[in-house]
């Protein structure tokens, strides 16, 4: 008899047995393909390191001369940039595995059936268990015509791709087809983006989704805002595709074309048998405690926030649920990351989503930063929005080389509802693209020093 058993080895699905294990329990994780889930085989590692290869060359071919380095007959070479990423996934893949053994996890290959909520059956294998735990993530969302035609891509299918698209049109301009664009566009490819709404990236504000498109176009990418791919053809080694404006359509032939329109949860039947309450995904509570008594949801199935930081975080929510601890999620203060070039990160409320009444919305730029400067960056900007009373921080947007790993300075402010004043108070190192936070920090005091 199990303790828990976690059905999916994703990040909310891994850290959940971890936790168990290191809380004293006895824990089985069912798999039906590699360990890591989508974020370790088909999402956040792969794209990272094929981002990295794309990133390093543009270093090299835009910057090195500026900065003294001679390099000649610079080139890249798919094959080396897909075993690099290879190389890294079956690292992150065989570390899972690692913890597994070090934590006594037991892992069990093939597809989790469940019987009822203390019966798992896998192939031959009858598991027994006081609490489950469902974290059998997403898959991406495609749906007619282009499931029906031959060859169009989702992201599952392009770290499959055994040679470059001369072109690709990407439907779909949120997280993973930005970063895409920002991967063939970097190799010199002819990119289009269609994106429905008003601009790309529509979750974030304007003003940032404006520097990554600049950006991108600076590359060459085409972005169609506002528009929709209405019909495609597949031609012999082509794909032509009707793009839709407002009652005017063009035709744009591409190489490959990519659906990159969102993901949805991945609900077996044995699922809905199970009775738990399903609505765009399962159901839970805070605690990650679904309708029924010792079953627990977590990740990407809860159709929530589908990001692999907030699934760890769950699983580690419900773990501690689990042990008899009263841990409750707390979605204040959720990291958006976006590996783009310059990189994106947000955390809390967004310009767009509030009365501006009621705030002080300050911006720094990237190009008064003086560590930019070395790096020869210019695009981008850290905006902080505070509460016009109190000062305390309410949401953080970065748009700067290293974005990603600056934004939990953002984090920890929303979180724990810092005032301006106490990070203007803590000392920023110089010359760090830190230093950008301080100066939009020191905005909302109105006394920037650097610009
Ligand atoms: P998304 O929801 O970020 O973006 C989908 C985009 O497609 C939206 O901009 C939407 O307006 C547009 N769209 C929808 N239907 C369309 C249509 N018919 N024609 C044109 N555009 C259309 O979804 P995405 O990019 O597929 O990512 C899926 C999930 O994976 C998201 O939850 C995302 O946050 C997560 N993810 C996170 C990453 C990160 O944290 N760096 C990286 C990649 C994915």
């Amino acid at each position: 008899m199990y303790d828990a058993v976690v059905v999916g080895s994703g990040p909310g699905g891994y850290v959940a047995a971890i936790r168990l294990s290191q809380l004293g329990k006895k824990v089985a994780v069912v798999e039906k393909e590699d360990l890591g889930g989508t974020c370790t085989n088909k999402g956040c590692i792969p794209t990272k390191a094929l981002l990295t290869s794309t990133h390093l060359f543009e270093e090299i071919t835009t910057k090195s001369r500026k900065f003294g380095i001679k390099v000649e007959n610079i080139d890249y070479d798919l094959n080396d940039m897909i075993k690099h990423m290879n190389k890294v996934v079956l690292q992150s893949k065989k570390g899972i595995e690692y913890l597994f053994k070090k934590n006594n996890i037991d892992l069990i290959k093939g597809v989790a059936k469940i019987i009822d909520k203390n019966h798992i059956e896998v192939e031959e294998q009858k598991l027994e268990t006081k609490n489950l735990i469902l974290a059998h993530g997403s898959q991406p969302v495609i749906f007619p015509p282009f499931d029906k035609i031959n060859g169009i891509w989702t992201s599952d299918d392009v770290f499959k791709m055994e040679e470059l698209p001369d072109s690709i049109l990407i439907i779909g301009g949120g997280v993973i087809g930005i970063e895409f664009a920002t991967f063939f566009a970097s190799l010199g490819k002819k990119v289009y983006v269609v994106e429905l709404l008003d601009h790309i990236l529509p979750s974030e504000d304007q003003d940032i989704a404006e520097v990554a498109k600049k950006s991108l176009m600076k590359k060459g990418v085409e972005i169609l805002e506002k528009h929709k791919v209405t019909e495609v053809v597949k031609k012999e080694s082509s794909y032509i595709s009707k793009v839709e404006k407002d009652g005017e359509t063009k035709e744009i032939e591409s190489s490959k074309i990519l659906v990159a329109v969102g993901r949805k949860p991945f609900i077996p039947e044995d699922i809905k048998e199970l009775g738990v309450n399903i609505e765009k995904g399962v159901k839970t509570d805070s605690s990650m405690r679904t309708n029924i008594e010792n079953v627990y949801a977590i990740g990407d199935i809860r159709a929530h926030i589908m990001l692999a930081h907030v699934a760890m975080y769950e699983g580690i929510v419900a773990a501690h649920n689990i042990v008899g601890d009263d841990k409750k999620a707390d979605y204040k203060a959720v990291p958006n990351v976006i590996f783009s070039n310059p990189e994106i990160a947000t955390v809390g409320i967004k310009e767009k989503e509030i009365d501006p009444e009621k705030v002080i919305i300050s911006k720094f730029p990237v190009s008064a930063n003086a560590r930019a400067r070395t790096m020869e960056e210019r695009d981008g900007f850290v905006k902080i929005i505070a509460e016009k009373e109190s000062k305390k921080i309410l949401g953080v947007s970065i748009v700067s080389p290293n974005a990603t790993d600056m934004i939990m300075e953002g984090v920890l402010a929303v979180k724990y509802g810092m005032t301006v004043s106490q990070l203007t108070d803590s000392i920023h190192p110089h010359p760090t693209l830190t230093e950008s936070i301080l100066g939009a920090e020191e905005g909302i005091e109105g006394m920037i020093i650097h610009i």
